[in-house]
């Protein structure tokens, strides 16, 4: 006879599998086109590979350092240089961590104590409210305000309590396509000092930046920078999201601090990529030349639905596009996108499940980060539904 299953009471009870998990199954299942999960369908870079191949083959096998490979950290400080004009010190302010996930994780347990509240913008990224819940925090969440995705500033100071501790914000927004500008960034500023908080940006699509103002880290202003944390992707930045290694960037006393967390999670990440992107980061054009590279395929994307009866919104960084899609049904988003994937074969994500509420707002979004030939094929059939 088979046991019966241990009795266990779950820590996340709310938390089931994730739409992004969901959709692609289900595009899998339909052949559809799977333009929902946010990853490049084309080929990395063959130089990135050799380079692993090359560190592989010569004995980087073995655990690297807790805190990244020195390489790597030094390369990151030159990009950060490079990108912001400011001199990150590569030994104390940098943590290379298993991708933004993992430096998200690390960050929020360590600097969230039970009681604490944190104010988290929708639509967010899913991992940001879990994880506060684990550490006996609570997540208060403020929705940004349509078309642009701007934040409320007043609704903003009135949820600031006796018990915040910390922000989180991500720039440039998935799934809105939305970026903060300077202007926001010094508010910001201002508010964090004058109500002593911390801060979290998680930054993962810092290169795909389509606004004239360019990507506006939180390291580019002093009192973010002493009070904040930075979180990188080179999944991300390097179309390589299977292989889950990100950075955090932040001051001393707060890297010791998500070093601590991170070295029981991990404790280090995969040397031989770690080497390899240290090489490979050696050239700036590597990064450089990536807003361009996105923003063609956005441009593309959107030229190929013009025909179509979905309305987009504006996309000024992520590789996302907001589509609406209320001249076509009133289905909710989530069934639409069911719908769209078992009977049209393009499998997009339903933004209602990045809001704690569920708000529904009839709007999909659609990835962009695929060949000429996958967003033809898509949008050949998206224009007509
Ligand atoms: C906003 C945001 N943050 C973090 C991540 C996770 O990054 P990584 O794959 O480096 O863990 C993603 C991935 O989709 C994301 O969209």
């Amino acid at each position: 006879m088979t046991p019966a299953p241990v009795k266990l009471e779950s820590k996340l009870p709310n938390v089931g599998t994730t739409i992004f998990a969901v959709m692609s199954t289900m595009a899998a299942e339909h052949n559809a086109i799977n333009l929902s999960q946010g990853y490049p369908d084309f080929p990395i870079s063959s130089q990135l590979i050799d380079l692993v191949e090359h560190y592989m083959s010569n004995g980087h096998n073995q655990y690297a350092p807790m805190a990244g490979e020195p390489v790597l950290l030094r390369q990151i400080a030159n990009k950060l240089n490079d990108c912001l004009g400011y001199n990150f010190d590569a030994k104390t302010e940098i943590t290379v961590v298993a991708g933004a996930t993992e430096g998200l994780f690390a960050t929020i347990t360590a600097l969230v104590q039970k009681g604490d509240e944190v104010i988290i913008f929708d639509p967010a990224y899913d991992s940001y409210a879990p994880a506060v819940q684990l550490s006996g925090g609570t997540s208060v969440h403020l929705e940004l305000k349509l078309p642009n995705f701007t934040i409320d500033w007043e609704q903003l100071e009135a949820a600031v309590s006796s018990r915040t501790k910390l922000i989180i914000i991500n720039n440039p927004n998935n799934p809105a396509g939305s970026i903060l500008t300077a202007e926001d960034l010094q508010r910001l500023s201002d508010l964090v000092v004058r109500h002593d908080l911390l801060l979290i940006s998680d930054e993962v699509y810092e290169h795909m930046v389509y606004h004239p103002q360019g990507h506006q880290s939180i390291l580019k202003f002093p009192e973010l920078r002493a009070r904040g944390v930075a979180i990188f992707s080179f999944g991300k930045t390097f179309h390589a999201t299977g292989w889950k290694v990100g950075y955090c960037v932040a001051p001393e006393n707060l890297t010791r601090e998500l070093q601590k967390i991170h070295q029981f999670l991990t404790y280090s990440v995969n040397t031989p990529v770690q080497m390899a992107l240290a090489d490979y980061l050696k050239e700036p054009v590597h990064y450089q030349s990536l807003s361009t590279f996105f923003q063609k395929k956005r441009d593309l994307f959107l030229r190929l639905m013009k025909h179509s009866r979905f309305e987009p919104l504006p996309c000024n960084g992520t590789y996302f596009q907001l589509m609406k899609y209320h001249a076509i049904s009133e289905l909710a988003d989530t069934e639409m996108a069911i719908w769209m994937t078992k009977e049209h074969g393009v499998a997009s994500i339903p933004t209602s499940v990045f809001y704690n509420k569920g708000t529904d707002q009839k709007i999909l979004r659609f990835c962009f980060a695929k060949s000429s030939e996958t967003l033809t094929q898509a949008a050949e059939k998206l224009c007509k539904i």
